[in-house]
């Protein structure tokens, strides 16, 4: 469906690549932004993550110059996660990290650093809340079984949220410069979840948010978790597969590295560079966007795993960069253990596994004038049998996380 909303999305499908942020009071729990939920911690006892969040080594430019490096072109980070704790300085809140002992906002240094090497900016912006005394005790509250709190329940109300959440979105949207990208997250209306009360657009007014947004930032491109059935798809810890990924419009998968969002200090599930790097090269292969995670710790570092991992997919992404800029799904077949990214006339051969010496192209017999590899820019001969196109390789593979054979394409 494309109401009101038909998006201009040309710099995200261009760019291709983007730093997901998690970043709040949770990183100090270290175990999972939904640790509140999950331990049904109360509001008083959360409390003492605020307390002592003193994020002293927080240096914006050194987040924003490794996102750059490990080729990522835009930033979307959590301002608001279900938590209810704001990185802002929000005057609709005392919840916000100006009154934790870090003292002072802490998203518009990290907005500026990241403009300032040139990537775009997104906010990420949570629409349930756990800590806003009007959200209702639905069965994801960190009170759902708290006898107490569910007794005063009636005094909670859900249009004063809507209007503290739309209130906020207008102070994000209009004191932080522009901002190219909103992704609220999340609804879930109907009886998907056994026990909702039907939280979506009528209870966040989303039309009316929707229009707030667009009155506020013409240019600005909106995901779909507003319950509107439009904007960016946004898959989350999946990749379609290939027919799917065609019906989608525009979207954007976005992957953690080890199953968490937010900073897991025992995390044993690190993904290696090399899947997420395959994640990547099979989201543009399909037609879409990798936006993928970095949880920072309390302290306002990436912990080592984590940049461990951006720093082996940049030094990657520094040669094959244009096998992933403006490039997107290709209409020709992949061989097996091979995916194709397609863009600016030319088609990218992305090997998975290493054949030995010879590589068959289906259908593209006649329609090659050059072939070389990315990394490199050695040629690869081939022949040609008027169908296909036998690449010749050579035996050993390259040493580079996934070789790329660019393919020029003969015009018309
Ligand atoms: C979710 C989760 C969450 C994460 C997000 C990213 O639905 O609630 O913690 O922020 O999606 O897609």
């Amino acid at each position: 469906m494309d109401g009101p909303a038909a998006q201009d999305t040309g710099w995200l499908t261009q760019e291709r690549f983007g730093m997901f942020i998690h970043w709040g009071l949770y990183a100090a729990a270290a175990r999972h932004e939904w640790v509140q939920n999950r331990e049904r911690i109360s509001p008083q006892e959360y409390r003492k993550y605020f307390d002592h969040f003193d994020p002293d080594l927080f240096d914006p430019p050194s987040w924003a110059r490794t996102a750059r490096r490990a080729g990522m072109r835009y930033l979307v980070v959590t301002a608001k996660h279900h938590e209810g704790f704001c990185l802002w300085d929000s005057a609709l809140t005392d919840y916000k990290a100006p009154n934790t002992p870090a003292g002072r906002d802490l998203l518009r240094p990290l907005l500026d650093a990241f403009r300032a090497e040139g990537l775009r900016v997104g906010v990420y912006y949570s629409l349930i809340d756990w800590h806003h005394p009007d959200f209702p005790l639905d069965g994801l509250h960190p009170l759902r079984d708290d006898l107490d709190a569910r007794r005063r329940e009636a005094g909670r109300d859900i249009q004063r949220y809507a209007d503290y959440l739309h209130g906020q979105v207008r102070e994000l949207l209009s004191g932080y410069g522009r901002i190219d990208y909103l992704w609220f997250d999340f609804s879930y209306p109907g009886s998907d979840w056994g026990w909702a009360r039907g939280k979506g657009r009528e209870d966040w007014r989303s039309e009316q948010l929707e229009a707030m947004v667009r009155q506020l930032q013409p240019e600005i491109i909106l995901n779909d978790r507003l319950d509107l059935g439009r904007g960016v798809r946004t898959p989350e810890e999946r990749q379609p597969g290939r027919g799917d990924a065609a019906g989608l419009g525009v979207w954007e998968a976005c992957q953690t590295m080890n199953g968490s969002w937010g900073y897991y200090r025992d995390s044993a599930g690190w993904r290696s560079a090399d899947e997420l790097l395959r994640t990547l090269i099979d989201a543009v292969g399909k037609g879409g966007n990798l936006l993928l995670n970095v949880g920072p710790t309390a302290r306002g570092t990436f912990d080592a795993e984590a940049q461990a991992r951006l720093e082996a997919i940049g030094a990657w992404m520094r040669l094959h960069g244009r096998a992933i800029y403006g490039c997107g799904a290709s209409t020709h077949r992949p061989p097996e253990d091979c995916r194709y990214t397609q863009g600016n006339g030319r088609l990218y051969l992305h090997i998975l596994a290493w054949p030995f010496r010879r590589l068959r192209l289906e259908g593209l017999g006649g329609q090659v004038a050059y072939a070389q590899l990315l990394h490199d820019a050695s040629e690869v001969r081939w022949r040609d049998d008027g169908a296909d196109l036998s690449l010749e390789l050579p035996p050993r593979a390259p040493d580079v996380r996934v070789p790329v054979v660019e393919l020029f394409l003969r015009a018309g």
